[in-house]
């Protein structure tokens, strides 16, 4: 593997499955692959679980790593090409970036949407100028349409929780006082499309995804519909994709919220979130602290997502 950006980057995702559930089980055993390698983790933006895991997987691997946050320490980078530069940005990503490759082997990107062109965004114009211009190797630790490490930790819990071939799963849209972008819902649902699974998105009017992540997923506007018989709730806030409201919040109706009610109406699902989540906005407590919670053993294996990323870039560095 060179670049890790979406689901396609990963091949059979029964192969990457299986590989998971291997690295789960002998983490250290693939220690050889990363001495006297370095990844560079380059944030624009806040986190907790990909920081850690990340880190965490790299350093499984016997990885040397190191942390750059580019809004606290770092030069301010422009990013647009032809801007006069008398502002308060000293340095181009353009110069930054081949830089950066000069100090590592391997590059991990966390860029959220900016909400400023939806066109920009969803040409990924910043991890792409990564790819472009660093010469490394370059994985996405969210992006502004997807978050692939999240989606893949997400499929490796649902095999593992799964006790039917073909879990019905159900992606329901939830509020929250903030705009948030589409990363992670888009991704899911292309990771989801991807498998046999019977997959269904719920949301109110005036949230639909961009057409391209829907794919083959039944959209359901009754969230009660859409979770009877559910074997899995994966519940998500995301901003409006569809003009003029891209990047907007334009519902904050609490009638969404995943309560224990809602979950009643499933088949005893398992409750899914990426985190960090709003209680009592996205999900009621008793839910999130309920038995059929699976939130942590979900972030847990985001440190098996990138070790498996992680260790399929090392077997790919000449
Ligand atoms: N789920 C996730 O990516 O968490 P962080 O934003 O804390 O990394």
């Amino acid at each position: 593997m060179r670049n890790f950006t979406t689901v396609n980057d990963i091949g059979d995702l029964k192969d990457a499955v299986k590989e998971a559930l291997e690295v789960k089980a002998n983490r250290f055993g693939y220690k050889h692959l990363g001495v006297d390698k370095t990844l560079l983790m380059i944030f624009f933006n806040s986190s907790l679980r990909t920081r850690l895991s990340t880190q965490k997987a790299a350093m499984n691997l016997g990885m040397n790593v190191i942390v750059l946050d580019v809004n606290q320490g770092a030069w301010k980078l422009e990013t647009e090409r032809g801007v006069i530069m008398d502002g308060d940005k000293p340095e181009h990503l353009l110069e930054a970036i081949p830089v950066m490759g000069c100090y590592c082997d391997v590059i991990g990107v966390r860029s959220f949407a900016r909400f400023e062109s939806k066109k920009d965004d969803y040409e990924e114009r910043i991890i792409n100028q990564f790819i472009r211009y660093s010469g490394r190797p370059v994985f996405s630790m969210e992006a502004a349409t997807r978050h692939p490490l999240q989606s893949f930790a997400d499929l490796i819990t649902i095999e593992e929780y799964k006790t039917v071939e073909r879990p019905k799963i159900v992606m329901t849209w939830a509020p929250h006082p903030k705009a948030l972008p589409q990363a992670v819902p888009n991704s899911f649902a292309e990771w989801m499309n991807a498998t046999g699974y019977d997959f269904v998105i719920t949301h109110p009017k005036g949230n639909e995804l961009a057409p391209e992540f829907v794919g083959n997923a039944v959209v359901e506007y009754d969230q009660a519909k859409a979770l009877a018989g559910a074997d899995f709730v994966y519940a998500k806030n995301w901003s409006a994709y569809t003009d003029p409201n891209y990047g907007q919040v334009i519902n904050l109706d609490r009638s969404w919220t995943v309560t224990t009610e809602k979950m009643a109406l499933t088949n005893n699902a398992y409750f899914m979130h990426c985190l960090p989540v709003r209680r009592n906005m996205i999900v009621s407590d008793d839910v999130i602290e309920s038995e059929r919670s699976i939130v942590i053993p979900e972030a847990a294996n985001r440190e098996i997502s990138a070790q498996v990323v992680l260790k399929r870039i090392l077997e790919g560095l000449k």
